[in-house]
């Protein structure tokens, strides 16, 4: 295991932070950027500004594009995703931070968490403290938008999975067969790289919960969101977007201390 339910997971790309966006090539960053920004312009209110927060941002590709309309900020726990992403964004303020507890101490009129990143949370608990904290940097009439992981029963167990990367200087296969344990899935990623300096293999585990789409509509509005779900989304993963219900109370971010309560699991 990579640590307790209840703690961040360590970050899991950073073997393979250098080789993130090789692997990820075949994301259509640019067309993903204009249907989030889409998304968001449709409900902005008029008074938020026109600034947004990449919340598990990785490399800074969303941000890159996201950047044609608004001023970027990003946020990622893995410091070495986070130096590809410096490196791509010059003078885009970047933070490391969990998004289960952190405080800018300032809103953003949009704040996103794309391709399926909040499932790294693991957790019902870290899952409703993430939502509420990416809703407490939420300016009045901020959009929420979050890419979700598979639901349970769409995340298919014993098939194998293998991805080819075949470049000059660069040859590399990354395989899992996938798997669950109780709700998570479990993506034991098997690395082998070959570069002109010779061979290497590592491996990295990733564990993604598979939360219900009522387990996200329920993070939602307890961080007093009103909350619409677009089925198809941006990779066919859907979408979870929150606006201001009418009348809610400003979202707080909450106690950001260590978790409280035992976790209700899904
Ligand atoms: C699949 S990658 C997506 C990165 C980027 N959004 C993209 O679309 O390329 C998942 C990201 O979630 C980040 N992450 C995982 N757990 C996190 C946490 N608790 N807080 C902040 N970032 C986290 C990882 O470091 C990684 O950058």
């Amino acid at each position: 295991m990579s640590g307790s339910p209840e703690s961040a997971t360590p970050g899991v790309f950073t073997r393979s932070a250098d080789l993130y966006d090789t692997i990820y090539r075949f994301k259509d960053y640019p067309a993903e950027a204009e249907r989030v920004h889409e998304l968001i312009a449709a409900r902005r209110g008029p008074g938020a500004p026109a600034t947004l927060l990449d919340v598990a941002c990785g490399t800074g590709k969303h941000l890159e594009q996201l950047a044609r309309w608004y001023g970027v900020e990003g946020l990622d726990l893995d410091p070495n995703l986070l130096a590809v992403a410096a490196a791509r964004l010059p003078g885009v303020p970047l933070h490391q931070g969990d998004m289960t507890g952190f405080d800018l101490g300032r809103t953003f009129g949009a704040v996103v968490t794309l391709f399926s990143s909040i499932g790294y949370v693991r957790t019902e608990a870290r899952l409703r403290r993430a939502v509420a904290c990416l809703a407490a940097h939420l300016a009045p009439g901020g959009v929420l938008v979050v890419e979700p992981w598979f639901q349970p029963g769409a995340y298919l167990t014993g098939r194998p999975h293998a991805l080819f990367v075949d470049e000059p200087d660069l040859k590399l296969v990354r395989m899992n067969a996938s798997a669950i344990e109780g709700h998570l899935s479990v993506l034991e990623f098997h690395y082998l790289l070959a570069t002109g300096a010779g061979v290497s293999h590592f491996t990295e585990r990733h564990e993604l919960a598979l939360f219900t789409a009522e387990q996200y509509a329920a993070a939602f509005a307890a961080a007093g969101l009103a909350v619409e779900v677009d089925p198809d989304g941006l990779t066919g993963r859907g979408l979870f977007i929150g606006t201001w219900a009418p009348g809610a109370p400003r979202p707080t971010s909450p106690d950001a201390g260590p978790d409280a309560g035992p976790d209700a699991g899904p």
